[in-house]
């Protein structure tokens, strides 16, 4: 059966250039891998593309921090993310950058005719300022109380505590993220693209292209709501690309980010003869564009960029779809609890078969979150992959190669079971049509079993003992093998590294889908090589282990152990005069201390009391953290640090100031 050759070209979302790849983006680069896979074994001409979102402040403060250009992290950082993708077998047709020349040209091709056809104005806007860096922050760099719930340290656009999404200005004691001061409000012009303007368009566009229920519905709930016209626009400092006509604005990363697909692309038609670009973006073109995305860019990429491509005169997307979250033994991903698992902490312990197949036999159409439960994992992948499908080849193929010269029988000795195998192949690929990979995993595994079965009922293993059966163990075999054969096609695109040991052990070289209509006969399998060794739960646990330490490495490198020598400077030391110093009824290390500090007298505990006799202390200047925010102790509440250091026991030491100072003197 020869199906009409389709031209697909397939993305999936551009992984920001500020980061590893983690095991919650491999549910996504996976599952297009496998959608691409199988569209390209059914012979159609497909394309999948991709590349590093480089764009946006995040990028340009980390190259900030680590003192490279940006141009440089972002370099750096899309090779690392490219070569953990392969390593799990993503296999891109090309993955480029956004911070290309071909998107800037598109870029601004695109802003042009939006701006020619009256989609974009002007307005000034009222935004958090930082005036010690001397930049306006994004909502992510704001960090205040939450106005609803009153939970601490919310970010500026939403209360993880509580869910309620705000303005940042609504957040209460808000504070810079980037200078720990608090920002100001200030005016700045902004480019707006008039999402309204697409309503009509919008809503055509959902009828015909066939989004999940679960998008649908979201899309009826922002409807509703109103669409509100978007901010396009950035001030500098920015990385990122300049708006044509301003001296210092410069696109948002979100609006060069999606075009980057099409750069992406444009840069393969570059490279690849019989592509041609226009073929797959002019207006009525009917080649087909799938954008693979997870649940949270599902606004960015049903609204804004259907309505941007409208406006600008270029196709639609086919479809878009959307997929979930990973939780890792039903939690979150979480940095804090050591369940977040970068690409590369995997791959040191485990085989990326395994999570391939782990995360096919999961995912449906749906946005449903996706749960890595780890003892299910081992499980599964033992009992599907090593048990049921390997098993297969790793019982018959002995004795071919044994007892037969390796050569297969010239007939099948069931061929009903043969076609039903064989028959199977449309049903399953309507599945992996239509993402449903669970329910494709479902069916091939009963299929496994039903070999398997077919094994254990004719037990070569018995027949070869007995002189008369002996000759038939060649046309059982032959029948097995073929069976796996089947199923390996089958799985291609969900474990195609396998499949290419597969191809070597029956002597093709390729495979189409149609070759599953056929048995292979009379022809020489070579040896047989251990395909896949188990799933071991010791290793399982040394990636939980290491993504424990890695995180708490990252955590104390960035987040506590290193401070900047602007943290120090914010320490505000004082000249402080001890005017009394008393035991600590119940405490044996501390010491009440109260100090004068010119203006103001202050209670401060000091573990200093195995060095200091408290009497001997009174009339003495010591040097005090003065704008420590005020803790409270077993004791009482502390206003304040006295510097002192040393080793312990009597070696403490306090720092002293002379005579000649006085309480409240700033020291410098
Ligand atoms: N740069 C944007 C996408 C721009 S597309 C024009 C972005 N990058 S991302 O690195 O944060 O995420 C890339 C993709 O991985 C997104 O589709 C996102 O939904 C997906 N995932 C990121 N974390 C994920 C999980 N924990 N679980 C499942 N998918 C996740 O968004
Ligand atoms: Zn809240």
């Amino acid at each position: 059966m020869k199906n009409k050759k389709r031209n697909i070209l397939v993305t999936s979302a551009l992984p920001y250039a500020n980061g590893s790849i983690h095991m919650g983006h491999l549910i996504e680069y996976i599952q297009t891998d496998i959608w691409v896979r199988y569209q390209k074994l059914q012979g159609h001409n497909c394309h999948y593309v991709c590349a590093a979102d480089a764009h946006g402040t995040p990028i340009m403060i980390k190259a900030r921090e680590e003192d490279i250009t940006p141009e440089k992290l972002v370099a750096d950082i899309a090779a690392k993310q490219h070569q953990d993708l392969a390593n799990f077998n993503v296999e891109f047709d090309n993955f480029y950058t956004t911070h290309s020349d071909e998107n800037k040209k598109l870029v601004e091709e695109i802003y042009t005719t939006l701006q020619e056809k009256n989609h974009i104005y002007t307005k000034d806007i009222d935004q958090a300022f930082d005036t010690k860096e001397n930049m306006f922050l994004p909502d992510r760099f704001i960090q205040g109380t939450c106005p609803k719930c009153a939970a601490k340290e919310q970010y500026g656009d939403a209360c993880e505590s509580c869910g309620a999404t705000y303005l940042p200005n609504e957040l209460i004691d808000p504070i810079s993220n980037l200078s720990n001061s608090k920002p100001i409000w200030k005016k700045s012009e902004h480019f707006f693209f008039k999402l309204s303007n697409f309503e009509n368009e919008l809503k055509e566009w959902i009828k015909t292209s066939g989004l999940h229920k679960n998008i649908t519905n979201k899309l009826a709930e922002w409807f509703e709501m109103g669409l509100k016209d978007w901010d396009i626009s950035r001030d500098d400092p920015y990385f990122g690309f300049k708006i044509p006509g301003t001296e210092s604005k410069y696109f948002y990363v979100w609006l060069d980010a999606p075009i980057g697909y099409l750069a992406s692309f444009l840069n393969l038609c570059h490279k690849k003869d019989g592509l041609d670009f226009n073929s797959y973006f002019k207006k009525d073109s009917n080649y087909e564009l799938y954008h693979f995305i997870g649940k949270d860019i599902v606004y960015f990429h049903t609204l804004f960029w259907p309505a941007v491509l409208e406006g600008a005169n270029i196709r639609k997307p086919t479809s878009v779809f959307a997929h979930g979250f990973l939780t890792i033994n039903g939690k979150k991903m979480s940095k804090s609890r050591g369940t977040f698992i970068n690409a590369k902490t995997y791959l040191d312990n485990l085989d990326p078969n395994f999570i391939r197949y782990y995360y096919a036999s999961k995912l449906g159409p749906s946005m449903e979150d996706i749960d890595l439960n780890m003892d299910d994992f081992v499980a599964r992948v033992n009992s599907d992959l090593v048990g049921k499908l390997i098993n297969i080849a790793s019982r018959c193929s002995g004795f071919i190669n044994k007892n037969f010269d390796g050569k297969l029988a010239s007939q099948l000795d069931d061929t009903d079971l043969f076609d039903i195998f064989s028959k199977s192949s449309q049903s399953i690929a309507n599945h992996y049509e239509v993402r449903e990979y669970s329910k494709a995993m479902k069916q091939i595994m009963q299929l496994a079993d039903k070999a398997n079965r077919y094994i254990e009922e004719k037990k070569p293993w018995v027949m070869i003992k007995n002189d008369e059966q002996a000759k038939d163990v060649q046309m059982v075999c032959t029948q097995g093998l073929n069976l796996f054969r089947l199923l390996m096609i089958y799985l291609s695109p969900v474990l195609p590294k396998i499949a290419d040991e597969v191809k070597i052990f029956f002597g093709e070289n390729n495979w189409q889908w149609t070759d599953a209509e056929n048995p292979i006969l009379g022809k020489n399998i070579t040896k047989y090589k251990a395909l896949l060794l188990r799933a071991e739960k010791k290793k399982v646990d040394n990636m939980m282990a290491a993504s424990n330490e890695t995180t708490k490495d990252t955590l104390t490198k960035s987040d506590s152990d290193q401070i900047t020598i602007d943290d120090f400077l914010k320490i505000d030391l004082r000249v402080a005069l001890i005017r009394d110093a008393k035991k600590v009824e119940g405490a044996d290390k501390l010491l009440e201390l109260t100090l004068d500090l010119g203006e103001s007298d202050r209670k401060v505990f000091a573990g200093i009391k195995s060095a200091y006799d408290s009497k001997d202390l009174i009339g003495r200047q010591v040097v005090v953290a003065a704008n420590l925010a005020p803790r409270k102790m077993r004791f009482g509440v502390s206003e304040g640090m006295v510097l002192a250091a040393g080793p312990g026991g009597s070696d403490i030491f306090l720092l002293s100031v002379d005579a000649g100072a006085k309480p409240g003197m700033k020291i410098k």
